[in-house]
């Protein structure tokens, strides 16, 4: 079969090598993808979000499966679109990408079904956010409504930085129609992790915990990021708070949807906070995370092409995913600068001496390759190492001697992707 996947990040060339395994799939063409996809698939010279044109290709080339790697195209309506053509494609329609594209929505959900998430309040009004903030207690956390790549949440420790985060988003329109209205929250306290689960609307089946690094400096300092690193299990996510996520965040959610005819199929990410074993949902998204997508499918035995199709098809109950039981490490490597402005065009090197490295996988992101064949930065993540070993001392070790061998100009990454894990089994 031909599969296209949607998308040009360190998720999506992951995607690519995991589909390519499959012994279902005879051609991969990745829109508009990367240097490291292009050695796997076919690039092709069109935008994730250009709905249009990579609908006009799937129809061409009678694509039989669509993949979608980022937000965007499924809160745009690719799946309503390519749905409407007879096409078949993995992910939730547009009614209910709402989950990620609309804090309002998602948290007024999570209302509805009793699903564990921060208090909040609803404004359309920067002078009535501004009037609750001088009647709540700092720290709070301001939230755009819509997409606002991942810049939209503002955790504010005084009223003063909530103002500001008012302002910026209602009154400068820093993020414009998204920030129309604003979510306001109590800060929580305690450590993230992603679960993520596949539904097609009537079963779930869960993916093994992840957590990312969001920070662009070790322990966590400095700017938020796309992601600096993953490590897959998460300690803090023991068989009790897994099993609590399951049955009080994704099956009322899931099944109560389900009760209003709206079926949700495609993978459903919960970005948890989680603290003393108890759980809060901070967001939804309703596609693979980037980078835990890298840190988790490699752990991943079955195809995942034939669970796709499951969904797809409405018989994931017939579904059991196998698991690598070894621990996982992902670390990205990024351009100097990022996340502020960073220059793009370096060479990269060491990349061939990795190639038959066992249990090493590299994952490109912002990549090229130029007329010569050498592979070149093209964006704030680069590269993504991941190994696998059996124990997280062992894959930190493996990982990050993997990255010696690799340098372009500039680069920079975390020492500490999963620390975090041996720091909690330690306390
Ligand atoms: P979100 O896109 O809603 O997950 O927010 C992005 C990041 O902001 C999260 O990964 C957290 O680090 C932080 N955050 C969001 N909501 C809260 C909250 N209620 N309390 C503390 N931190 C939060
Ligand atoms: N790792 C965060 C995200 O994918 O949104």
């Amino acid at each position: 079969m031909k599969v296209l996947i949607v998308g040009s990040g360190g998720r999506e060339s992951c995607l690519v090598w995991k589909v390519k395994q499959s012994p279902l799939v005879d051609e991969i063409y990745i829109a508009p993808g990367n240097a490291g996809t292009a050695l796997l698939g076919r690039n092709l010279d069109i935008k994730a979000d250009d709905l249009q044109s990579l609908l006009g290709f799937a129809k061409t080339e009678k694509v039989d499966l669509t993949v979608v790697g980022p937000e965007i195209p499924l809160v745009a309506g690719i799946v309503d679109l390519f749905e409407q053509e007879g096409l078949k494609v993995f992910g939730p329609r547009k009614d209910l990408a709402r989950l990620e594209g609309s804090k309002v929505f998602a948290k007024e959900l999570m209302k509805k079904y009793g699903v564990p998430t921060a208090d909040f309040k609803v404004f359309s009004k920067a002078s009535e956010a501004k009037d609750y903030i001088r009647k709540k207690e700092a720290p709070l956390v301001v939230k755009a409504d819509g997409l606002a790549a991942g810049k939209g949440v503002v955790v504010c420790k005084t009223s003063d930085e909530a103002f500001a985060a008012v302002d910026l988003i209602m009154v400068e329109k820093q993020f414009g129609s998204s920030g129309e209205k604003i979510v306001i929250e109590d800060c929580l306290e305690g450590q993230e992790a992603s679960i993520l689960v596949f539904s097609d609307g009537e079963t779930i089946v869960p993916l093994v915990s992840s957590q990312d690094h969001k920070r662009v400096f070790d322990s966590d300092q400095g700017p938020n990021t796309g992601g600096m690193g993953a490590y897959s299990p998460a300690p803090i996510v023991n068989k009790d708070v897994f099993d609590k996520i399951i049955t009080e965040v994704f099956k009322p959610l899931i099944f109560g949807l389900k009760k209003e005819q709206k079926i949700f199929k495609g993978i459903l990410y919960a970005g948890l906070m989680i603290k003393d074993n108890q759980m809060n949902v901070l967001e939804f998204n309703v596609r693979f995370g980037d980078p835990e997508t890298q840190a988790v499918l490699p752990k991943l035995k079955t195809d995942l092409v034939e669970v796709i199709l499951a969904i797809v098809g409405g018989r994931l109950s017939t579904v059991n995913l196998e698991w690598d039981e070894r621990f996982c490490v992902c670390v990205v490597l990024a351009s100097g600068g990022y996340p502020g402005s960073y220059r793009k065009g370096k060479a990269i090197s060491g990349l061939e001496s990795l190639r038959n490295c066992r249990d090493i996988f590299i994952f490109h992101a912002g990549t090229k390759q130029d007329s010569q064949g050498n592979f070149l930065t093209d964006g704030g993540r680069v590269l993504n190492v991941v190994g696998l070993a059996d124990t997280i001392e062992e894959t930190q070790a493996k990982v990050y001697k993997a990255i010696e061998n690799i340098s372009f100009e500039n680069m920079h990454y975390r020492k500490d992707i999963a620390n975090k894990a041996l720091k909690f089994l330690a306390r």
